[in-house]
This record gives C-alpha cells, sequence and structure tokens, in this order.
C-alpha cells in the first residue's frame, strides 16, 4: 500500500485541501496515523466494523484489545454511551479536551469491533490542534490506538510511526513531537468507584480532586503481583526494547551507585542508561555506550515526554542491556514507572 506522508503549512487554501483529503480517506474505510497531545494514533473510523478490523491488522494487535474512540465536540458523545455518570461529567468539564479516556457502557451504535467485544467504550478529546482540525472535518467518532507496531513503544515522533507503519496505512500526519509522550490516563466510571486501568499525565491525585474515592488498577503498577489488568490492553507486554532491562529503584544516590556497579560488572557490553538531569554527568566517564538524559527529577512531564524515543533509541543502537533510573510512584512518576517495568517485561528486577 503507498503511504502518503502528509505535514501542514500554514497556508491556508493549501492545508484545507489537506484535510479534505484526509476525512475522505477516513469517510471511505482508510487508515491515518494522525497525531495526538499524548502518542500518535492509527486512526479508522470507529463506527465502521471493517475499518476498526484494518486497524488491528495494520498493527498486528491482538482484535480482543479494545480501541479508543475519539471526538472533538461534547455532543459526539450521547449517542455512544449509555449514560453519563456524575462524575464522568465532572472530569469531562475538567480534564477535555486533554490526556484523559474515560470508559462509558456503550449503545449499540457502537461496533462489537471497536470495543473487542466488550459492552463498555473508551472515549477521549485530544486538545492536539492538527487532531481537532480531523476530527472536526471528518465529523465522525475515529478509532485509534497508539500507531505502533503491536509491543513497540508508543510512537512520539512522525520517524517512530513511519518506521513502523509505513506501507501499513493510507496516510501519516506529520505533527512534530507528542508533548505528553505517554498514552492518556484510561478512568473506568462504569465500576464504583471508578478505578484508573492506566496511569497517565493526569494523575491520580488530579483526579481524586474530583472524587476521593477513585482508586488505581494495582496491577498497573506491580509487575509481578500476578493479579490480571482490569484493562485488557495491559495484560499483553508492551513497549518491549529489543535488550533486557534493569529498573533501579530507592533514593537517587542509592541507584546511582547500584547502576554503576552494574556498569562494572557488565564491562565489555554495549550498556544503554536511561539517566536524569540530575545524574546524567555520575556516568559520563563509566564507559557506557549510549547515555541519556530523559529530564530533570523536578520536572518528570519532560521524563514522559522523552521515554519512548529513549527506548526506541536503545534498539537503534543496538543495545545489549539497558539499566533505567527508576522514578517515586505517586504523581506522574508512577506513569512512568508503569510505562518502564513494561519495558522490563520478564526481566524486571526492581531494586528498592
Ligand atoms: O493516548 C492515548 O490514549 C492514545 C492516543 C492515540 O489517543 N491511544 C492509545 O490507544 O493509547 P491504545 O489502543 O494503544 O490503548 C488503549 C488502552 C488499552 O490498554 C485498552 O485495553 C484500553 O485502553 N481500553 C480501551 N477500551 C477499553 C474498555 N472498554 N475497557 C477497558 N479498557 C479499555
Ligand atoms: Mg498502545
Amino acid at each position: 500500500m503507498k503511504t502518503d506522508i502528509i505535514k501542514f503549512t500554514n497556508d491556508k487554501k493549501d492545508d484545507k485541501n489537506k484535510l479534505k483529503k484526509i476525512a475522505n480517506t477516513l469517510r471511505k474505510g482508510g487508515l491515518v496515523v494522525f497525531p495526538t497531545e499524548t502518542v500518535y494514533g492509527l486512526g479508522g473510523n470507529g463506527l465502521d466494523k471493517a475499518a476498526c478490523k484494518k486497524i488491528y491488522e495494520a498493527k498486528g494487535r491482538p482484535s480482543d484489545n479494545p480501541l479508543i474512540l475519539h471526538i472533538v465536540e461534547f455532543n459526539q458523545i450521547e449517542e455512544l454511551v449509555e449514560e453519563i455518570p456524575e462524575v464522568a461529567k465532572k472530569c469531562m468539564v475538567k480534564f477535555w479536551p486533554g490526556p484523559l479516556t474515560i470508559i462509558f457502557r456503550r449503545s449499540d451504535l457502537v461496533p462489537d469491533e471497536a470495543t473487542g467485544g466488550l459492552d463498555t467504550v473508551a472515549i477521549r478529546m485530544p486538545s492536539n490542534e492538527i487532531a481537532h482540525e480531523i476530527l472536526k472535518e471528518v465529523n465522525l467518532p475515529i478509532a485509534a490506538p497508539s500507531a505502533n507496531l503491536s509491543g513497540r513503544p508508543s510512537p512520539t515522533e512522525t520517524e517512530h510511526v513511519i518506521k513502523d507503519l509505513k506501507g501499513r496505512v493510507d496516510i501519516i500526519v506529520d505533527g512534530g513531537h507528542s508533548i505528553v509522550g505517554i498514552e492518556s490516563t484510561v478512568l473506568d466510571v462504569t465500576v464504583d468507584p471508578p478505578m484508573i486501568l492506566r496511569p497517565g499525565r493526569i494523575t491520580l491525585e488530579d483526579l481524586q480532586e474530583i472524587d476521593s474515592r477513585i482508586k488505581i488498577d494495582s496491577a498497573t503498577i506491580d509487575a509481578k503481583s500476578g493479579e490480571a489488568p482490569k484493562s485488557p490492553g495491559q495484560k499483553y507486554k508492551h513497549y518491549a526494547p529489543k535488550a533486557p532491562a534493569i529498573c533501579f529503584g530507592g533514593g537517587l544516590d542509592k541507584i546511582i551507585t547500584e547502576i554503576k556497579k552494574n556498569i562494572k560488572e557488565n564491562k565489555g557490553k554495549k550498556i544503554a542508561v536511561l539517566a536524569s538531569e540530575e545524574s546524567y554527568d555520575e556516568y559520563k566517564n563509566e564507559g557506557v555506550h549510549l547515555l541519556l538524559n530523559l529530564g530533570s527529577r523536578e520536572h518528570l512531564e519532560d521524563v514522559a515526554s522523552n521515554l519512548f524515543s529513549a527506548l526506541r533509541q536503545c534498539d537503534e543502537e543496538n543495545v545489549d542491556i539497558i539499566f533505567a533510573e527508576g522514578y517515586e510512584l505517586r504523581g506522574i512518576g508512577l506513569s512512568i514507572m508503569n510505562r518502564l517495568l513494561k519495558a522490563c517485561g520478564g526481566k524486571v528486577v526492581m531494586r528498592i
């Protein structure tokens, strides 16, 4: 399949034509990768069974893993859900548009192909401007999982998408860097109390300001709990880089000491270290092959924003082993750790 790469230019007429082309492709059941503030999405018409099926095929994703429907106007939600609980209304007012996905009981309009056969549906209103323009032009709920091949880190740059999906989709829209960098927070309001199934940039603490009873699915941060995660997508090994990765927890001094020790023990191997602004210099003279500074511990939103690019870089450089610094298990730190623990897959050694 030929994939068109489209970039908006700020030439009004030209951009309008591009938008029309994108919307037509989606209406005809085609696939369009578009930027959002979290990660790039692999979009198709969420009300079209065949388009939803194509999304799974393009990603190589198991079809029991449900998709998120993306909307741009509040009134679009009414025909998609059975009811909007009070707590959801408050969350929508406060956090939409933005990186929060909410799970509702679904209406009959939503096909099984979009929800993996579940009687619930995930809906989100992204804040990215290009996503907005596309969703407005097409005026349909767009089903969009992260635009990576299944098992790869979610894409936060157009180059990541091109690498994974060129030749597998009709259009890739180039929107530069995805600023949030980790996928949206997923909140299930069909249970009482509401439960976070996937942590993201909107934190547990943010949501508890709306309803203090909101909980987080403990399986999202405990790779070894043995409990099945409540969100189907969380049970798959995600974001796994090719090399084994080890995440070190505890205070920063202890983390640095442990990582240095492990660098010595692995002498001769191509080592990658995922460091922070505060620790970066500590590893400079340790003979590390790939040393990455994800950002300051004082600004964890930067660390989140750079994380997936860093994991992809480890693959590009074909490193043998990855040592990653851990972060505190609260606020955005908890969302970062959720992704890091997944990146470590079965090979996680969390030393606290
Ligand atoms: O930030 C994001 O959410 C990105 C952008 C493109 O919007 N999308 C994204 O989609 O991350 P995806 O498909 O990669 O992740 C959706 C997650 C999966 O873990 C899935 O299992 C969960 O949401 N999910 C979707 N519908 C659900 C439902 N009805 N019940 C429980 N979990 C659901
Ligand atoms: Mg995904």
